[in-house]
């Protein structure tokens, strides 16, 4: 699995925690920045990301900022992404199960870094259910014809 992470200054700390975690697994992944905390728009970085994953260049792409909000809303403007925000596990699970999100959003003013890693690692190992679901994820994907 190729995994690409970005985030804006307000989610620096946790996006460097994030390559701590896909290091020990033994994942690969590239950093498309940002590299410090110096302020800095999200929507470049989202946008540069999310267009990487939904060429297929990635499987899948994790993106942080203050809140996971508007880096979200941002990386859901580029066709073919479905970016989920989760905080919690339940959220994790059912946005792979039932959405097929293939970005997840968090927020490092929002959540504490050990939920966070554990959300992480449920959502980069849950898979699509399929079935019913396929159906209504298809229906997202005709909104953006
Ligand atoms: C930056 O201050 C902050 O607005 C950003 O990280 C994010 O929370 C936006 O949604």
């Amino acid at each position: 699995m190729k995994v690409a992470v970005g985030c804006d200054h307000g989610g620096f700390h946790l996006k460097e925690a994030i390559k701590g975690l896909l290091e020990k697994q033994g994942i690969e992944y590239k950093d498309f920045g940002t590299y410090s905390t110096d302020s800095m728009d999200y929507p470049d970085v989202a946008k540069t990301l999310a267009e990487a994953v939904a060429v297929g260049e990635f499987d899948r792409g994790i993106l942080t900022c203050g809140t996971g909000i508007g880096i979200g809303i941002a990386a859901n403007k580029v066709k073919g992404i479905r970016a989920a925000l989760c905080h919690d596990t339940f959220s994790a699970h059912a946005s792979r199960e039932h959405n097929n999100a293939n970005v997840l959003t968090m927020g490092e003013r929002v959540i504490g870094q050990g939920l966070a890693l554990e959300i992480v690692d449920i959502w980069l190992h849950t898979e699509f259910e399929g079935g019913r679901h396929a159906k209504r994820v298809d229906k997202i994907s005709a909104i953006e014809e």
